[in-house]
């Protein structure tokens, strides 16, 4: 088992590069798999999402080529299993992607249910409507999901909430179905928009990614492409967290900052002093961070995934801040962990109340997904003291050299092995 210990008091200084987008590369490699001829995906994050969606990609018949860092070539032709394993399927709940990329490409997909975590019910309710509207019959029994269909459908259908998944992969099933598909209140999230270009670069006809009306007009064929993923907004605004959080000053490149637009406000709604280039934003310290309240919303609100990474800055301020999550249910499993850190919050609700201003201790804490360990190595890198954080394996699956990363801008990280007895003993 592998756990961070992690020295605090530190104010970062320095610069750190972004990588790919997980959640766009997480869909990007489904899609893959609908090409007639093959696919090149570049700037892909190495991170063991990643990892574990190449093995199911192998699994299903593809063959899949590392080209070098970062660089993946997948070669589709011999794709012949519709039946994704769940031994690979539990790692990663985007595998349910598999769902719109396999039914397209060869009329049927079984996928076990994706696990629940900890962000809540995690429902596909919304997929399986899409899904049943462009012609394909469902089956949900015995954890698996099973969908057949002679012939896709174009259809127009209005998404009940406001769903990233369920988009996703409408567009996946919808870009060679016969005829036009529209979806209506559909998600509107950059990694929307990176796959709408990755499928128009094959040859599909997605109009009005990045809006709440998508347009598909049905194609034939789709063929291979050479594509870059985008940045990875969550992650940079991780690091940009972190800094303003430890009173650092970092420069943060290979950023959309557009993708960033509402944790740019908020962070100068606290104070934070920050100087946004084209590509690069920098943060120039946070002296003394004001409190503030924050809502979660779908894009371009403010992001749910990185509402527990700004809560350490906010236990910082002076002051109550307000923090609704209004995205997931249940998204506040990192809550307890920080406030064995020292950290004054009450629940109540879908709202956090945070009483600011006293200062975090270190203490043994345990990561539940992996935006709330990130959350718990930003408050550690600001608490006084070494923190040992469990749970790691989470923040592997979606920042890339994570502690490489930080200790490059002057954090004190060290990746340590703890055998089974010292587990034992640990939290
Ligand atoms: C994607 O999850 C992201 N994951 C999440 O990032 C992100 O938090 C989320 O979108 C919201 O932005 C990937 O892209 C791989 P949703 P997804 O479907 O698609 C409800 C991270 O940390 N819903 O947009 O699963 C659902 O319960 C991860 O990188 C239904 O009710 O999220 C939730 O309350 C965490 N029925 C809301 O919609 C459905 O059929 C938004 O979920 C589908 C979803």
């Amino acid at each position: 088992m592998e756990k961070f210990s992690i020295k605090g008091g530190v104010n970062l200084k320095g610069e750190v590069v972004i990588s790919g987008s997980k959640n766009s590369s997480v869909a990007l490699l489904p899609a893959a798999l609908m090409a007639g001829s093959r696919v090149t995906i570049e700037n892909l994050p190495d991170i063991s999402d990643i990892q574990t969606l190449a093995e199911l990609l192998m699994y299903l018949g593809a063959r899949v080529e590392k080209n070098g860092p970062g660089s993946l070539t997948i070669y589709p032709h011999n794709l012949f299993q519709w039946q994704a394993p769940y031994y690979l399927v539990k790692k990663l709940r985007a595998s349910y992607y598999l769902l719109g990329s396999l039914l397209s490409r060869l009329g049927k997909a079984v996928v076990p249910l994706p696990g629940g975590c900890i962000l809540g019910p995690r429902p596909i309710d919304q997929h399986i409507k899409g899904l049943t509207a462009l012609g394909a019959r469902v089956k949900v029994k015995d954890g698996m999901v099973t969908l057949k269909a002679e012939e896709l459908k174009g259809a127009e259908i209005y998404l009940d909430v406001v769903t990233v998944g369920a988009t996703i992969n409408i567009m996946l099933a919808a870009v060679k179905a016969k005829g036009k598909t529209i979806i209506e209140n559909a998600a509107k999230e950059p990694e929307i928009v990176d796959l709408a270009n990755f499928l128009n670069s094959m040859g599909a006809e997605v109009v009005g990614a990045g809006t709440d009306v998508i347009k598909i007009y049905g194609v034939k064929e789709l063929t291979g492409t050479s594509h870059m993923v985008i940045p990875d907004r969550i992650e940079a605004g991780t690091y940009i967290l972190a800094a303003a959080g430890t009173n650092g000053e970092v420069l943060v490149r290979e950023v959309i900052p557009k993708h960033l637009d509402a944790v740019i406000a908020k962070l100068r709604e606290v104070n934070a002093n920050l100087e946004v280039g084209e590509d690069w934003i920098r943060v120039k310290g946070c002296p003394h961070p004001q409190p503030t309240n924050i809502k979660t919303y779908p894009y371009p609100g403010f992001p749910t995934d990185l509402q527990a990474p700004i809560m350490p800055l906010l236990i910082k301020a002076r002051g109550t801040s307000i923090v609704t999550e209004n995205v997931f249910e249940g998204r506040f499993k990192h809550v307890d962990e920080i406030k064995r850190m020292g950290a004054n919050i009450m629940l109540e609700g879908r709202s956090a109340i945070i009483e600011g201003g006293n200062s975090l201790t270190s203490a043994p804490v345990k990561a539940m997904d992996l935006r709330a360990g990130a959350a718990l190595m930003i408050a550690a890198l600001i608490a006084d003291g070494e923190s040992i954080i469990s749970g790691i394996d989470h923040i592997d699956r979606g920042y890339e050299n994570i502690e490489e990363k930080l200790n490059q801008m002057g954090a004190g990280i060290k990746r340590i092995t703890c055998s089974n007895e010292q587990e034992a003993v640990s939290r």
